[in-house]
């Protein structure tokens, strides 16, 4: 907790400490903690002066910001219509073929979360999906497989 509290002092430094740095603090913790743990919320509503409900709040309304420990590596698959309707339950089941989880949950081994996403506005090139920041496209489950398989041997 102690890293914690240094890490939003000096969040709070860079962005300021109103309304409208609540955003890119909470951002920022994600960045390097990979998510947003109660403790980090309450202390980010002392630093702030707003309500943990506010900070909670905002932390639930954007799908990037999680609330939950995920793994090394966290897949979002585009769960808005057009993907859909291209094909994502396909590479939803092939993923968790793949991977031996379900939806929602993260492997063992804590390398791969597995969740879904609104529109990522490709979906042109849809079904899409992110792998923590890099977007994949026109997914099939053969490309699916594929792309598991490098981060999986660790060639990513
Ligand atoms: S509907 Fe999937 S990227 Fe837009």
């Amino acid at each position: 907790m102690a890293d914690t509290k240094e890490l939003i002092n000096a969040l709070s430094t860079k962005h300021g400490v109103e309304r409208r740095s609540l955003l890119p603090i909470l951002q920022g913790i994600v960045e390097k903690e990979n998510y947003l743990s109660k403790e980090s919320m309450l202390e980010v509503a002392k630093v702030l002066d707003i309500s943990a409900a506010e900070v909670y709040g905002t932390a639930s309304f954007f799908s990037f910001l999680d609330t939950k420990e995920r793994g090394q590596y966290v897949i979002r698959v585009c769960k808005s219509m057009t993907c859909d309707m291209k094909g994502k339950e396909e590479i939803l089941s092939t993923i968790e073929s793949v991977l031996k989880i379900k939806l929602g949950e993260t492997t063992q081994d804590k390398k791969f979360s597995f969740l879904e996403t609104n529109c990522l506005g490709l979906c042109e090139e849809g079904p899409a999906m992110l792998i923590n920041d890099d977007y994949f496209v026109k997914l099939t489950p053969a490309k699916i497989r594929e792309i598991l398989d490098r981060y999986l041997r660790n060639e990513i």
